[in-house]
């Protein structure tokens, strides 16, 4: 098995074959590194990972950052705390064993609501239902590169409110009071535009629509740039479905990606696993 790394559209993602990420080489993995940098996903299938094998591959790339506060707190698996469950499955008490139910996740950046998001997230397909769940993703770099320059104008050197009341699932996160007002809701202010630490290459950064505000403008004038940011942003060209197989892995760099996931039938079982790597610095603006 030699490692090939594939693009996965001309915009975003890259397939990378012929490794066992249990197993990574140095050389390995600095491919795969570099791939994520470049293509913001990457994608590596038919892998078979424990929790510990998981935990050890995210290791590589930096510090892990503890799972997001969801609408039922955090969920581990027993024992690892550092790992994240995103599934709709019941345990026998009838509580969910992971967060965001079966439901449409809308698009957003994870945990862009924080000072200092993390840099990456990784999802590790265990359970699958037999269709839905698709997750989607939008490259950011494209989407500011083919921006209107009147739209560019109108961001320039300015900042956006990121909410952290409401999760992509649309759930109100434990123990937050729940607001439609971005300035009293919880969150961060991060630049409109950022330039990734890497490649330099620089990116839309909206994060999440819910309670997302400009600054500088009124409710209204914001409101209405925004929608046109978004409009442009998630249009076809700039966006991949990702059609789930049991044993895929995707890490995608949280800084130049933004991600939502269809809707699925709510009696099937879906069970992912998630890692999170610490956000390496704050978001940086990019000085046009
Ligand atoms: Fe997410």
């Amino acid at each position: 098995m030699a490692l090939e790394i594939t693009p996965v559209t001309p915009v975003v993602g890259a397939q990378v074959s012929g490794v066992d990420l249990a197993r990574l080489t140095d050389a390995e993995f600095a491919a795969i590194r570099d791939a994520w940098h470049r293509s913001a996903f990457v994608l590596v299938r038919d892998q078979k990972l424990s929790d510990d094998d998981l935990l050890a591959f995210s290791r590589r790339f930096g510090e892990l950052d503890p799972p997001p506060n969801q609408e039922r707190g955090r969920i581990s698996p027993p024992g690892y705390p550092d790992i994240y469950v995103v599934s709709n499955v019941l345990d026998d008490k009838g509580e969910p064993i992971g967060a965001l139910g079966a439901g449409e996740a809308a698009w957003h950046t994870d945990m862009s609501y924080l000072d200092e998001p993390p840099d990456a997230s990784m999802l590790y397909a265990l359970e699958l239902p037999a269709s839905g769940g698709d997750t989607w993703f939008c490259g950011m770099q494209a989407a500011y590169a083919a921006l209107p320059e009147e739209l560019k104008a109108k961001i320039r050197g300015r900042r956006i409110k990121h909410d952290g009341t409401y999760n992509s699932g649309g759930y109100l996160r434990q123990g937050v009071d729940p607001t439609d007002d971005p300035h009293k809701a919880p969150g961060a202010w991060h630049p409109a535009v950022c330039v990734h630490p890497v490649t330099g290459v620089p990116a839309l950064y909206l994060g999440r629509r819910r309670n997302s505000y400009i600054e500088g403008y009124t409710p209204a004038e914001s409101e209405a740039l925004l929608d046109a940011l978004w409009a442009h942003a998630i249009q076809a060209r700039f966006t991949h479905a990702h059609r789930w197989r049991i044993g895929d892995l995707v890490l995608w760099d949280n800084r130049s990606t933004m991600h939502r996931r269809d809707p699925f039938d709510a009696t099937a079982r879906r069970v992912m696993h998630r890692t999170q790597i610490k956000g390496s610095a704050r978001p940086v603006a990019y000085a046009a």
